[in-house]
C-alpha cells in the first residue's frame, strides 16, 4: 500500500526554550524535502514556540495528550480546541506512560482519540503488551484489546487515524522489538482493521515505537506494515532523527 510513512518525534518531558530552539532550528537546516510526513509532539508549555520555529516548515507541530473534554473543570488539561489554537496537528493517545502513571482506560484513550478528531486533528493512538504480558503469551490479546475499544469509538473515521504499537518493554529501554516481532504485531493490528473497515483499513498508518533510532530504523521501516515511527529518545537528537527520517521513504 502506497502511503507516505510518517515520523513522529516524542519528545515526552525534556527541553526548554533553549533547547527546543537549538534542537528544531538543527532538525530544519538539515531536513531539506523528506520524502515523509514529519511531526515533534512537544510539551504543552512549547507549543507555541515550536509552533513559530516550524512555521512554513516540513515539520508539523503534536501533542503529547489531549482531553476527552471540550471545556470546563478538568484542571490541568488541555481540549483539542486549545490544541487546535496552536496549529497543532497529531494528538498522542494513551501513550503507555499515561496509561501507567495516569490510570488512562482503554475507554478514556479513545474517547480521547474521538476529542482530537472531532476537532480535525488526527490521533496518533498508542497500543502495546508489558513485558510479563509478552512472556504470558497475552500480546496479541492486549493489542486488540486496546485497539478494539478505539474502532468501537472511532471506527467510522478509522482511516483519519494513526495506530501505534509501542511494546512497554521496548520504551526507553534500548531494547527493540525485532523487525520480524514489530511485523507480526503490525500484521495483526491491520487484519483487525480490515475486519472493521475493509480495505480503507489499507490507509491507516501503523507507526512502531519503541528505541527506534538511527541504526535500527531502516530494517524496521521497510516491514510490510509499518509505515513509520513514534521516536522518543532518538527524537532529542537532531543528527539521529534527521537519519530515522532520511530512513522513510
Ligand atoms: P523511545 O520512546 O524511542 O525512547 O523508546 C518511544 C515512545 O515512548 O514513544
Amino acid at each position: 500500500m502506497d502511503k507516505k510513512k510518517l515520523i513522529a518525534g516524542n519528545w515526552k518531558m525534556n527541553g526548554g526554550l533553549t533547547a527546543n530552539e537549538a534542537l528544531m532550528r538543527a532538525i530544519l537546516q538539515g531536513i531539506g524535502a523528506p520524502a515523509c510526513d514529519v511531526a515533534v509532539c512537544v510539551p504543552a508549555p512549547y507549543l507555541a514556540q515550536v509552533q513559530a520555529l516550524t512555521a512554513g516548515s516540513p515539520v508539523a507541530l503534536g501533542a503529547q495528550d489531549v482531553s476527552a473534554h471540550a471545556q470546563g473543570a478538568y484542571t490541568g488539561e488541555q481540549s483539542a480546541a486549545m490544541l487546535g489554537d496552536f496549529d497543532v496537528r497529531y494528538a498522542i493517545v494513551g501513550h503507555s506512560e499515561r496509561r501507567q502513571y495516569h490510570g488512562e482506560s482503554d475507554e478514556t484513550v479513545a474517547a480521547k482519540a474521538t476529542a482530537a478528531l472531532t476537532q480535525g486533528m488526527t490521533p496518533i493512538a498508542c497500543v502495546g503488551e508489558t513485558l510479563a504480558q509478552r512472556e504470558a503469551g497475552e500480546t496479541e490479546a492486549v493489542v486488540k484489546r486496546q485497539l478494539a475499544a478505539i474502532i468501537h469509538a472511532n471506527g467510522r473515521c478509522i482511516s483519519e487515524m494513526v495506530v501505534a504499537y509501542e511494546p512497554v518493554w521496548a520504551i526507553g529501554t534500548g531494547k527493540t522489538a525485532t523487525p520480524e516481532q514489530a511485523q507480526a504485531v503490525h500484521a495483526v493490528l491491520r487484519t483487525q482493521l480490515r475486519h472493521a473497515v475493509g480495505a480503507r483499513a489499507d490507509l491507516v498508518r501503523i507507526l512502531y515505537g519503541g528505541s527506534m533510532n538511527a541504526g535500527n530504523a531502516a530494517q524496521l521501516l521497510a516491514q510490510e506494515d509499518i509505515d513509520g515511527g513514534l521516536i522518543g529518545g532518538a527524537a532529542l537528537k537532531a543528527a539521529d532523527f534527521l537519519q530515522i527520517i532520511a530512513a522513510a521513504h
